[in-house]
């Protein structure tokens, strides 16, 4: 058992370890920790970040438009209590998010973007009007093995978009080859949106290697940060509302 000394021993060495990667990656005092879950706005940890700092940054926006959608398609918005409760990204909100993502990848860097069926089919190609040096280079189809809602079809599935910051790279980047496009996890229900760890994890292993950095702006239930303690990447993340 630690005694109070050493607890606090303990604290001021991983405080003092943390305070040295901020200044590594030239992030200001201003309490954003790594590998820590910050309540922050994403668009100002960002800001804070370094240009081409981030090997991997997983962004899983807070839609409007899925709201507006099941307004007049599939449900009533009581059954999306949850959802709705949460800050919604208006289109400008996720442009801006994603001028900042452009500018914090390292060049060949990876954007892995969670996106729902209306917003795949529809199109989120203007999302990335301002944003050229990044390109979509592939998709993954997330089986939640749970039937969701719907009064047409149930939803089950969810989409990741594969970005790459330019020049755009393969084989290089990529390093492990027998992952499937459609995975099939079922997940604890942590958040109103929680994301698979194992998929992330397996995503992080072929993109990353040992202590590169890995952002996740709008972090929700912190599943990103989960999948890099696992694997020992660095993690720098924020929720608006979640966070300490
Ligand atoms: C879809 S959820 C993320 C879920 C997460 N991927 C997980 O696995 O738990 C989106 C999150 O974005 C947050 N959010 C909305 N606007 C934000 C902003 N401007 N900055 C940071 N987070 C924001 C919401 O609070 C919500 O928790």
């Amino acid at each position: 058992m630690l005694n109070s000394e050493t607890k606090f021993d303990s604290f001021n060495h991983q405080k003092s370890e943390l305070t040295e990667l901020n200044s590594k990656n030239n992030i200001p005092e201003n309490n954003i920790l790594f590998n820590r879950k910050n309540k922050i706005d994403g668009i100002t940890l960002l800001h804070s970040l370094k240009a081409e700092s981030v090997k991997v940054v997983f962004f899983d926006p807070q839609y409007r438009g899925v709201l507006d959608k099941m307004k007049y398609g599939n449900e009533g918005v009581s059954r999306g209590k949850d959802r709705s409760s949460l800050p919604q990204m208006s289109f400008e909100t996720i442009e801006n998010f994603l001028i900042e993502i452009q500018r914090v990848l390292k060049p060949s860097g990876y954007l892995f973007l969670w996106v729902d069926k209306f917003h795949l089919v529809e199109g989120v190609k203007s999302w990335f009007n301002q944003t050229p040096l990044l390109e979509t280079v592939d998709m993954i189809t997330w089986n939640k093995e749970k039937m969701g809602m719907g009064y047409r079809t149930r939803r089950t599935c969810e989409y990741l978009v594969v970005v790459q910051k330019l020049p755009k790279l393969a084989k290089s980047t990529w390093k492990i080859h027998n992952i499937c496009d459609i995975w099939n996890e079922k997940v604890p229900k942590t958040h109103p949106h929680s994301k698979p760890i194992e998929l992330q994890k397996v995503l992080l292993q072929a993109t990353t290697d040992d202590d590169d950095l890995v952002c996740d702006p709008a972090a929700g239930g912190y599943s990103v940060l989960t999948a890099c303690q696992a694997l020992k990447r660095n993690f720098i993340g924020g929720d608006i509302q979640f966070g300490e």
